[in-house]
């Protein structure tokens, strides 16, 4: 049994976790209170993935003042820390903080001063990767990446997309000059593919998309094809067993694919979602995996090492994760 120290210790990055799904019930609670919103109880536990984008909206509405997205920026920070996480890739999108809208310029700074002060206080970096809602149209997702291209925020890692794939139908053609224009500018792509839609979804991901890494990506597994070709590309899988199993992709962790897709090469990578939401860590989903799938330590030091190679932080700090010494 690994138990929950020896996870703390690996050396380990996050890349697939939300802002939006990191507020806890006290902290939604005072927001709610501060902004004379009636408090609402959030269990997540079996929404479908559009009532749960919903709950996200409702809270990250919460948040009013540069003050109050500086805190959540900070507090991101210290659990990260509190998991032993050494950098974080955290995906923000902006079509969730109605207070924000069209106000992109100081959404980002007070996000960066919190994460600065946090890095200040010895807290781990986090990248921010940018996102896109499928439900957008293609000249929303331009018109967010020209912002990204003309301000250049060195905060800003990746041009990210996340939001119900089920719901939006086939979006990848109509992103992909918003996709194109981001790798040209040098910002990274990470995508959600593989959740709400199939293989399908993974494809368009790495042809329209230009997709460096996938977030969840597990329905790939569904086309054998596709397994050969990202295991051949190498392409690593930003994988959330417990958020696919609380929101019902996978009715528990012994029919989740993600065994099935490391056992065919597949780089895999453990990871929240929207932790403090759906009520787990990331220390807590490495020790249910390893338990699920009876692994090893060797198995989970394998599991951070991907992370930190799939991370879009600085090559530095890689290098000294991958071979600390
Ligand atoms: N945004 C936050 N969590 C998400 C998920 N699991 N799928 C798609 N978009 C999300
Ligand atoms: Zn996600």
């Amino acid at each position: 049994m690994i138990d929950a120290e020896q996870v703390r210790a690996l050396p380990k990055a996050e890349v697939h976790v939300h802002l939006e799904g990191c507020f806890e019930p006290a902290d939604v609670e005072a927001l709610a209170r501060w902004a004379g919103e009636p408090i609402r109880h959030l269990d997540v536990t079996g929404s479908d993935l559009s009532v749960f984008l919903e709950v996200l909206d409702w809270t990250c509405g919460l948040v009013r003042t540069p003050e109050q997205l500086a805190r959540a920026a900070y507090r991101f920070a210290e659990r990260e820390a509190h998991n032993g996480v050494a950098y974080a890739d955290l995906i923000v999108n902006p079509t969730h903080w109605s207070t924000w809208r069209n106000r992109l310029d100081a959404f980002v700074d007070a996000l960066d001063a919190g994460f600065r002060e946090a890095e200040e206080d010895g807290l781990p970096p986090t990248g921010v990767c940018i996102s896109l809602l499928r439900q957008q149209s293609p000249a929303e997702a331009l018109e967010l990446v020209e912002w990204l291209i003309a301000r250049q925020h060195p905060r800003v890692v990746a041009l990210s997309i996340d939001g119900n794939e089920a719901a939006a139908g086939r979006t990848g053609p109509g992103f992909a000059d918003a996709f194109r224009r981001a790798a040209e500018a040098g910002l990274h792509r990470t995508v959600h593919a593989g959740e709400s839609s199939g293989p399908e979804g993974v494809r368009d991901a790495l042809e329209y998309l230009l997709a460096e890494r996938i977030d969840h990506g597990v329905r790939a597994i569904e086309d054998s094809d596709l397994v050969r070709e990202l295991a051949d590309r190498r392409i690593p899988l930003n994988v959330c067993p417990g958020s696919n199993v609380l929101l019902g992709r996978y009715p528990d962790r012994s029919h989740h694919p993600l065994e099935d897709l490391r056992a065919a090469g597949v780089r895999v990578s453990i990871n929240t979602d929207d932790p403090a939401l759906m009520g787990h860590s990331l220390v807590s989903e490495y020790v249910e995996t390893a338990a699920a799938y009876g692994w090893t330590l060797e198995t989970l030091r394998e599991i951070a090492h991907t992370s930190v190679e799939a991370a879009f932080c600085r090559e530095e700090l890689r290098h000294q994760l991958l071979d600390p010494r």
